[in-house]
């Protein structure tokens, strides 16, 4: 339609009773107009027109759907005279802030619903968290819809003792701007029609601010797009993607990250045909002139603006998990359309939801919004998330359970990683291991204290050397002596013990030797990214599997006594968790003998080595 107005997002956020979905319903009645079918409308525009893309959060999502994880998102899209609307309505169960979270990725304007018969009451901590994060997730323009003004005779004093403790409230955060509009969803009053009950009242209608919203800046961006696959059919070859930023044409030079290399695009294509130019949310298949080297999740950039490349970064997140974000942990980063390992340097606070500023924090809790310190596997191209919500915007997922427990923001590179170089010495793993004459692997024990890891280790040692094998004996009390004596025994404390025990394993097996190591290592997410860390045939698993009972009994070193008695916290098995390992390599029986025992783990480990 011409001379339309640009699409608006709406994300609606409030509590349950609040009246969301009556305001949006009166909107409609009130303009005599229906809702356009919901999220499958949402599909056609992703795929035929390219309209919105809600990527990066919600290909979140979608890959979440498909585990049959369910977010109670719901798009629902219609039409004024004016413009499109494209309303995310996150229902206000307990996973509000997540459902939030994902319905805000790209939204233009929040409407935010405070119930005014709660006046006296003081603001809701979750009003104030709602109000933040739309602000960090970019929403420039927030409508606090005061509803239920019926309920309270329309009272001017009702609606200004809100406004002003809201507006006092979040006044540090970045908002283009804030309307406060009195209504009653349920009569109508000021949605789309002025009050005659708030006279008093001389602002806007919430339909006035949505259908007279301009962009917050138009301006030029550079071109970019994540590759989401690489089509292939015969000669051809095409990369499918969508454009979050800028736009591009027939002959424009291209520059593909992170490798680096150049190209020159010769045609586009959308399933309709030829396309002379794709812009921001389009999706295209573009075909190079040349044959490249291009696999999913690499970005197409402008050859003469790239993206910056890094692999630390500072960062907001909002955990979405049941349990603490741990630092120390290694989690899935999901980022546009590519993957990479991604481990929680440090937490450097928490915002404080009183006061709207940030405090030390030691651990993240659900719905919290920290400020941390990410390093990832490898180096990915990024910009920050205030530049374009696409390339700025991640997940964390759990490796071991899938599921997403954390939204961030990148902010800005910790070092430009191309300032470190990697350096490929001639003396490497392979000829290491050439002159050792044999295959260098990693023997990993994990069990409860005195379960007879080390004992063990010791025994297969012992054999290994009598047979003339290079072996290095790798233990957790020994390294927490030094390497890890700042490390005690917090979740987070042992997954950094586990994370730089893995890395010493790793070189000691780069040396060409067989490593024998036993840590406790009680967490399966551990576990997981030990094993991911090592390449396959390298890392081995034995669960040496003694019941508490039996480790008690034994106790060498007096520590279950202790703990048992309050004076060791956090003690394995007493006061704190072991994750049984589901599908160790080698499962031990640890209440048998040793020396019986020994037999069983060399036949296992000479079948490696
Ligand atoms: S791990 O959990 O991080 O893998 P690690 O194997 O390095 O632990 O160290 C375990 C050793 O530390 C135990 O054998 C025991 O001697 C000692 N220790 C001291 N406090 C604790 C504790 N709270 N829980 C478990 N082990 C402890």
């Amino acid at each position: 339609m011409s001379g339309e107005k640009s699409l608006l997002r709406i994300l609606s956020c409030g509590s349950v009773d609040d009246g969301k979905s009556t305001l949006i319903g009166r909107i409609l009645y009130d303009c005599g107009i229906l809702y356009e079918d919901q999220l499958a409308l949402l599909e056609k525009e992703r795929t035929s027109e390219g309209l919105p893309d809600f990527s990066c959060l919600l290909d979140g999502l979608l890959a979440e759907r498909e585990q049959a994880i369910t977010i109670d998102v719901a798009y629902r899209s219609f039409r004024t005279a004016t413009r499109r609307y494209l309303v995310a309505d996150a229902p206000g169960h307990e996973q509000y802030t997540r459902n939030m979270i994902t319905g805000a990725s790209h939204a233009d304007v929040a409407l935010l619903l405070i119930d005014a018969t709660r006046a006296d009451k003081g603001l809701l901590p979750q009003t104030v968290r709602h109000t933040a994060i739309a602000s960090l997730l970019g929403i420039r323009d927030i409508i606090v819809a005061i509803n239920k003004m019926d309920r309270v005779e329309y009272k001017q004093s009702a609606f200004a003792l809100i406004e002003e403790e809201y507006r006092e409230k979040i006044c540090e955060l970045p908002f283009r701007s804030v309307y406060c509009v009195p209504v009653s969803a349920l009569h109508g009053d000021n949605i789309c029609h002025k009050s005659e009950a708030t006279h008093w009242y001389a602002g806007p209608t919430v339909l006035d601010i949505l259908e007279n919203w301009e962009p917050v800046n138009a301006t030029s961006q550079p071109f970019r797009m994540p590759v989401q696959w690489v089509a292939r059919q015969g000669d051809f070859r095409g990369l499918a993607g969508t454009v979050v930023s800028g736009e591009l044409r027939p002959g424009q030079k291209l520059v593909v990250q992170p490798s680096g290399v150049t190209a020159t695009v010769r045609s586009l294509a959308s399933f309709d045909g030829n396309m002379p130019m794709a812009a921001r949310d389009q999706s295209v298949c573009v075909q190079l002139e040349e044959d490249v080297d291009v696999s999913r999740g690499d970005i197409l950039a402008d050859e003469d603006v790239p993206l910056d490349v890094a692999d630390q970064f500072a960062a907001r997140i909002v955990c979405l998990s049941e349990s603490a974000l741990v630092p120390g942990r290694s989690y899935i980063f999901r980022h546009g359309t590519s993957e990479a390992n991604a481990t929680i340097l440090s937490l450097s606070s928490c915002l404080d939801l009183n006061t709207l500023c940030e405090a030390p924090a030691k651990e993240l809790k659900q719905n919290d919004i920290g400020s941390i310190k990410i390093s990832l596997s490898r180096p990915l191209p990024f910009a920050p998330y205030n530049e374009n919500q696409d390339l700025g915007g991640f997940l964390l997922v759990d490796r071991v359970s899938g599921n997403t427990v954390g939204a961030g923001m990148l902010q800005y590179a910790l070092y430009r990683s191309h300032t470190i170089q990697r350096h490929n010495f001639t003396i490497n793993k392979a000829a290491q291991a050439t002159q050792k004459n044999q295959h260098p692997c990693v023997f990993w024990f994990t069990g409860l204290s005195a379960s007879g890891k080390s004992t063990l280790a010791n025994l297969a040692a012992q054999e290994l050397y009598a047979a003339g094998r290079h072996i290095y004996t790798l233990d957790g009390d020994n390294l927490r002596h030094r390497l890890n004596r700042d490390l005690g025994f917090t979740m987070g404390d042992r997954a950094e013990n586990i994370r730089r025990a893995g890395e010493v394993a790793c070189l000691l097996a780069d040396a060409g030797l067989i490593v024998l190591a036993s840590f406790i290592s009680p967490n399966k997410e551990e576990r997981a990214a030990l094993r991911e860390r090592f390449e396959s045939g390298e890392f081995f698993e034995i669960f040496v599997d003694t019941p508490l009972e039996v480790c008690a009994a034994r106790d060498p070193k007096g520590l279950y006594a202790q703990a048992v008695s309050g004076k060791i916290p956090n003690f394995t098995g007493v006061s704190a968790p072991f994750d049984v390992p589901d599908n160790p390599d080698l499962h031990l029986d640890g209440t048998k003998k040793p020396e019986e025992l020994l037999v069983q783990l060399m036949r296992f480990i000479m079948t490696q080595v």
